[in-house]
């Protein structure tokens, strides 16, 4: 008998739902296949609840999302709502309240995808970026005085402490090691310039791979050369771990040079609790409805979330059904409305490669 896992859906906002019952539909087949059972409950959070209701994401229901395996979520953000208030009430409280300190983006260029960077091909883009997910700038530290005067001065604090950095970079060796590919780990951040915070990152790399991960390759960039060697040589990376806001900024460029955010997934996670995945798309409300979405991304973040339940094989089959359904050709772009077929369509295609 396999497992039983119980999972929580949060579908969210726009193209959202659409997306993630096509997620759905191939978690369903997989675990058919893999012999485990999945039992779903959905959530509504997100904007059209908050504009009936005034409710965001409440504390209770950190409660509620703690009894769960895992957490799938479509799309937070609605035109009517002013920016920042789904995306701190929702995905912001959900990291912290579940405590999911690492996010995880891989960055890989599944053949038949096209690449903004000339001469690369899948066997150049490879990658992981480990982003710390709870601390640094986006804490909340920070304050105002004098708001909208021309004295206004505003403050908003990288705040790291050594535990903190050590649970993230440990996971990060780990994962390096589990990954077993070129066996290196690459810490990003600035610490030329962020003398404090990013000596505490540079040492803490440093102490725990000299003791722990000798069979590790320790490797260090700067964030903005990074920036740049991201686009000009992928290859030179295996895993990368960066602290918060670096994370943010790099894993969108990893995201459009595997091909854009049709196809990019990321992980909230708590090695030692819930994890949350989700398509990195957003929720894109002009085509909610339109059955034109992509959602490659949100099939990749079951992928994701099966590989973290321990379900590896099932998680392996995932990825090379999404890698076989861009080779057959049927699929003639990843960019919204150029697909050639619907998104039904795609979680078709990928259910059947399985
Ligand atoms: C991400 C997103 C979020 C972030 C936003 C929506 C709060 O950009 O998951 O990368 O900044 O972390
Ligand atoms: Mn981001």
């Amino acid at each position: 008998m396999g497992k039983n896992y119980k999972i929580a859906l949060i579908p969210g906002d726009g193209t959202g739902p659409e997306v993630v019952r096509e997620g759905i539909k191939v978690l369903d087949t997989v675990a058919n296949k893999f012999g485990f059972k999945i039992d779903y409950t959905k959530f509504d959070f997100g904007g059209e609840r908050y504009l009936r209701t005034g409710e965001i994401l409440p504390d209770s229901a950190i409660n509620d999302l703690k009894s769960f395996n895992s957490i799938f979520l479509g799309a937070i953000g609605h035109p009517d709502v002013k920016p920042g208030v789904l995306e701190v009430g929702i995905l912001l409280k959900m990291r912290f309240g579940l405590d999911q300190y690492i996010n995880l983006r891989p960055v890989k260029l599944y053949p038949g995808v096209e690449t903004p960077l000339k001469g690369k091909g899948p066997e150049d883009i490879d990658f992981v970026v480990i982003r710390e997910n709870t601390g640094g700038i986006y804490t909340g530290i920070g304050g105002v005085v004098q708001p909208g005067t021309s004295n206004e001065i505003a403050t908003q604090v990288m705040i790291y402490s050594q535990p903190v950095v050590e649970r993230c970079v440990k996971f990060a060796y780990e994962y390096t090691r589990k990954r077993n590919q070129r066996k290196q780990l690459t810490l990003v951040h600035k610490c030329n310039v962020l003398t404090y915070c990013g000596d505490l990152w540079v040492r803490v790399h440093k102490e725990i791979g000299d003791k722990y991960y000798k069979d590790i390759k320790q490797d260090y960039n700067h964030v903005d050369a990074a920036a740049m060697w991201f686009v000009k040589s992928p290859e030179f990376y295996d895993v990368i771990v960066t602290e918060n806001l670096f994370g943010d900024i790099i894993s969108d460029i990893g995201a459009i040079i595997q091909g854009g955010l049709g196809i990019a997934a990321g992980g909230n996670i708590n090695p030692e609790g819930v994890s949350m995945f989700e398509p990195m798309g957003g929720s894109a409300p002009k085509y909610s409805g339109k059955n034109i979405i992509n959602p490659l991304a949100a099939i990749s973040a079951v992928g994701m979330m099966l590989e973290n339940l321990g379900e590896i094989e099932a998680a392996r089959a995932i990825d090379k059904a999404i890698s076989d359904s861009l080779a057959s050709g049927k699929i003639k772009s990843l960019a919204v409305g150029k697909m050639g077929i619907s998104t039904s369509e795609v979680g078709d295609l990928v259910a059947k490669k399985l």
